[in-house]
C-alpha cells in the first residue's frame, strides 16, 4: 500500500460500494460472534421452563398412582435431559440427579421453583401480547379441544377413544395453575401423552383466548357490581388461589370475566 496516498483520491463509486459491502459483512460476522459468546444464545428458555414445570406436575401425578412413579421416571428423565441439552442449566442437571431418589416429596415444588427462577432470570414475557377475547376462546375450544376434553371441558371426550392417561378435566382443574402455565402446556403439549402441542396449529392469540376462557368458564357469572378490574398481564400469572388472596371469593368470577388489556410495560410480565 502507498502510505502517502490519500484514501479519497483512490475512491470511486465502485470501490465505495465494495467497501460498504465488506463493512456490512464484517458487521454480520461481529454480530454472529457476539451471539456465540453470549451464554444464553439461542436457548428457548420458555420451553426449558415449561419442561421443568411439566416434569414436576407429572411427578406429582404419577406418585399418586401405584407404581406410577417408577414407570414414568424414564419419560420424566428424558424430558429433563432434553431441557438440559438445550440449556446446559446446572439446576436442571441437579433435578435429574434428584429424580433418581426412590421418592422425593419435594420434587414437584422444587421443579416449580426452578421453573420460576428461569422465568425470572430470562425475563420471559408471560403476558398475552393483546387482550384475550373470551368470545373467541369458546369456539377455539369447540374446534381444537372438545373432541378430547369434552364439550363442557370436563374431561369426558366426545370420541370413544382409549387415551392413557385420559384427557384432563379442565373446568375443575388444579388450583395452583396460572393461565401462563396452561398457555405453555397448550403450546408444548404433554409428556408422551395424547395431548398435542399447539405451538404451530394455533396462533398465540388463539391460545391465550382459549386459556383465558377456560379460567373464566369454571366460575359462575359475576354477581358483584363493585368488583375491581385487573389487567390481563396480572391475570396471566395469577392462579385462582393467588386471586383469592387479592379479591373477595365471589369477585374471582368478575376479575376472570372482566379485565383490562395487558399492560405494555415489563412490570406486567
Ligand atoms: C387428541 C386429544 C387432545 C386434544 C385435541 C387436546 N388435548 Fe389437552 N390433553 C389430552 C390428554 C390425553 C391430556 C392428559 C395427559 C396430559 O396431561 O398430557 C391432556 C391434558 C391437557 C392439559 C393439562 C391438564 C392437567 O391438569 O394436567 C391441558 C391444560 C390441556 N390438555 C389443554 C388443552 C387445550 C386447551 C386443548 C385445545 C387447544 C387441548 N388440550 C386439546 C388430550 C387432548
Amino acid at each position: 500500500m502507498h502510505s502517502g496516498a490519500p484514501r479519497s483520491s483512490r475512491s470511486s463509486p465502485a470501490t465505495d460500494s465494495l467497501r460498504a459491502r465488506i463493512a456490512t459483512l464484517l458487521l454480520i460476522c461481529a454480530c454472529k460472534n457476539a451471539s456465540h459468546t453470549a451464554p444464553d444464545a439461542g436457548v428457548d428458555w420458555a420451553h426449558v421452563a415449561a419442561s421443568v414445570y411439566l416434569a414436576g406436575e407429572d411427578y406429582r401425578e404419577s406418585r399418586e398412582l401405584d407404581g406410577g412413579l417408577d414407570s414414568r421416571r424414564p419419560a420424566i428423565d428424558h424430558l429433563l435431559a432434553l431441557a438440559y441439552d438445550e440449556s446446559g442449566s446446572a439446576d436442571v442437571a441437579a433435578l435429574r440427579r434428584r429424580l433418581q431418589k426412590p421418592v422425593d416429596y419435594d420434587f414437584p415444588q422444587v421443579c416449580k421453583q426452578v421453573a420460576a427462577n428461569i422465568e425470572e432470570r430470562a425475563k420471559l414475557p408471560m403476558a398475552p401480547p393483546g387482550k384475550p377475547d373470551l368470545d373467541r376462546g369458546a369456539p377455539v375450544f369447540a374446534t381444537a379441544c372438545a373432541t378430547c376434553h369434552g364439550k363442557a371441558a370436563d374431561g369426558v371426550p366426545e370420541i370413544a377413544s382409549p387415551m392413557d392417561p385420559p384427557p384432563s378435566d379442565l373446568i375443575h382443574a388444579e388450583q395452583s395453575w396460572r393461565p401462563y402455565d396452561m398457555f405453555a402446556r397448550v403450546t408444548y403439549g404433554g409428556l408422551e401423552t395424547a395431548m398435542p402441542s399447539f405451538g404451530d396449529a394455533l396462533s398465540v392469540q388463539d391460545r391465550w383466548d382459549v386459556v383465558f376462557w377456560l379460567f373464566a368458564e369454571r366460575w359462575p357469572p359475576c354477581a358483584r357490581k363493585d368488583a375491581a378490574m385487573l389487567s390481563a398481564s396480572e391475570l396471566a400469572v395469577s392462579s385462582d388461589f393467588d386471586l383469592s388472596n387479592k379479591v373477595p371469593y365471589d369477585a374471582i368470577a368478575c376479575v376472570r370475566w372482566n379485565f383490562t388489556p395487558p399492560s405494555p410495560s415489563p412490570d406486567g410480565r
